[in-house]
């Protein structure tokens, strides 16, 4: 393949939204950032200069990172950050993977505008397996903070409580036309009757799943996270952060202007959300003016751009029928059968939920009852190093930076989605790992919890696209529910949304060496320690063991 060299250079820029300028951190003064578009064989070498006061590192999410996992970027887990004034030079190959991925910051709540989309066309010389699109338009859902985000998690944490909820939601870093002052703003997407486009549609918000729909248009889903999917038809998709969905649309309707929009899906009605709606247009560009007096007067071109857009139908916040009806009907093209781990090596059941920390005592805590949030997996809430990453402890072996004593299980067996115990609800904290075998084949069983709330988790895991076999609601059985496993076509993805309440069992290869981060992708959970690192041993062959590390890696 092709090598794509590009410089990101971190800066404070001013942005104006919602009537406000503010400073951001943004990458090359563009909000969102940069979109890169290489190929599936092609090597991206992007050099990072941190102009910014923030220490930052940047992640590419959902990039396998194939023995290069010093490239992966969330801080402290494989690099230490890139401090102010110095740089980093990520390089790394694209090895399979088609359709769209994204990049982000990976430290504090920086990537709330420090993100850009990482699009991914087929290998040089073949072609999409569906009709080559007319356009192609990357679109990334993200969530606005007039103040610094940076300071909105901070006063959280130092409050215990729960962040503020965003002041709007965005496409393409616009907020849209319900919004004041967005107006003029909105973002158009010009479309051609009678033609097929791709939509690469990525949910960077920080801490909200999303709604995503188009008026009168039909939705044809043909990728997710990378990976193609079958066809299949919607009028509304969801997506939880850190996940993509490819669709295309045929405008197939009268010439015209249609709003898209996203707006929460909210699984746990107890903690605030933000309840807005963000819009952006779908622009026909022979729309065919209305044949009023006014118009024969005034000068505007053709275009009849005071025609008010067509407004979508979009599912009630807390929807969840819907949202399970797409994601249970997501599958992976016809027979991938023999690449479905069949036999399990490591059998894993996690927990995941939040939990509430008893405040220390002369503090005045604002969490619920006057406690602390917090969030665990398996009831251990990570806690990140701050002397070394974790990847280069493993690597050097060097002691006191992790243990690998995370827990195959949870510590007791409970009803899980019941009335739980407050005795389950203050976690453990640790910077625990778990020691996979290189070709250990890994299944995982993902357990939501209902302390303090029940709620979609959207649970991502570095370096590895994972099989999602089956998912349900109330406590996972394990006697009866193996008998739901797909093995045929299950979709394969980097993050999956535990349903609320419920559970999703998991598999995948741990073909990758290194230290691999799994999460979930809202940044206040992540915040709150609702991760695990696995450590994926070397094999034995050149393509098996992990690349040396860059001599550029910045020191902690
Ligand atoms: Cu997209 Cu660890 O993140």
């Amino acid at each position: 393949g092709e090598t794509h060299y590009h410089e990101f250079v971190v800066q404070a820029t001013p942005v104006k939204r919602l009537c406000k300028t503010h400073t951001k951190i943004t990458v090359n003064g563009q909000f969102p950032g940069p979109t890169l578009e290489v190929r599936n064989g092609d090597t991206l070498v992007v050099k990072v200069v941190n102009r910014a006061r923030y220490n930052v590192t940047i992640h590419w999410h959902g990039v396998r990172q194939l023995r290069t996992a010093w490239a992966d970027g969330p801080s402290f887990i494989t690099q230490c950050p890139i401090q102010p004034g110095g740089s980093y030079t990520y390089r790394f190959t694209i090895e399979g993977q088609e359709g769209t991925l994204w990049w982000h910051a990976h430290s504090s709540w920086l990537r709330a505008t420090v993100y850009g989309a990482l699009v991914i066309k087929p290998r040089a010389g073949t072609s999409y397996p569906f009709a080559t699109p007319k356009r192609e338009f990357p679109i990334l859902l993200g969530e606005w903070w007039t103040s610094n985000p940076i300071d909105v998690i901070n006063q959280a944490l130092r409050a215990g409580a729960a962040p503020n909820v965003s002041d709007a939601f965005t496409i393409n870093g616009q907020p849209g036309d319900l919004y004041n002052c967005s107006r003029k703003d909105t973002v158009i997407f010009p479309v051609n009757s009678g033609e097929t486009n791709l939509l690469r549609i990525i949910n960077s918000a920080m801490n909200q799943e999303l709604f995503f729909t188009i008026a009168n248009h039909r939705l044809t889903v043909v990728g997710i996270d990378a990976s193609y999917t079958k066809q299949l038809a919607t009028s509304v998709i969801m997506l939880g952060p850190g996940q993509t969905t490819d669709i295309l649309i045929t405008t197939n309707q009268p010439a015209g202007r249609y709003y898209m929009a996203a707006r929460a899906y909210a699984t746990a009605p107890n903690v605030p959300f933000d309840n807005t709606t963000t819009t952006a247009i779908l622009e026909y560009q022979s729309i065919p003016c209305p044949a009023t007096k006014s118009r024969s007067k005034s000068k505007s071109k053709s275009k009849c751009t005071s025609s008010q857009p067509v407004f979508p139908f979009i599912p009630a916040y807390n929807d969840t029928q819907t949202v399970t009806a797409f994601t249970t009907s997501l599958r992976s093209p016809a027979n991938i059968r023999a690449k479905v781990p069949t036999k399990v090596d490591v059998s894993l059941f996690f927990t995941v939920g939040l939990g509430l920390n008893p405040c220390n005592p002369g503090r005045t805590c604002q969490g619920p009852n006057g406690t602390n949030f917090t969030a665990s997996m398996n009831n251990v809430s990570f806690v990140l190093p701050s002397t070394l990453s974790v990847l280069q402890a493993f690597y050097r072996g060097v002691n006191g930076v992790f243990t690998t004593n995370f827990p195959p299980f949870p510590p007791t067996q409970f009803d899980y989605t019941g009335n739980v115990s407050r005795a389950l609800w203050t976690p453990t904290r640790g910077t625990e790992t778990y020691r996979l075998k290189f070709g250990s084949t890994v299944q995982l069983v993902l357990q939501g919890t209902n302390i303090f709330a029940a709620e979609n988790h959207p649970i991502h895991l570095h370096g590895h696209d994972f099989f999602i076999l089956a998912e349900g609601f109330g406590n996972y059985n394990p006697r009866t529910d193996p008998a739901k496993f797909n093995f045929v076509d299950p979709p394969l993805r980097n993050t999956v949304g535990v349903p609320v309440g419920g559970w999703a069992v998991i598999r995948f290869v741990a073909d990758n060496p290194g230290a691999w981060l799994m999460h979930c992708h809202f940044d206040s959970h992540l915040t709150w320690g609702l991760a695990m690192v696995f450590l994926v041993d070397n094999g034995v062959g050149e393509l098996e063991t992990l690349e040396p590390p860059p001599a550029d890696l910045p020191r902690c």
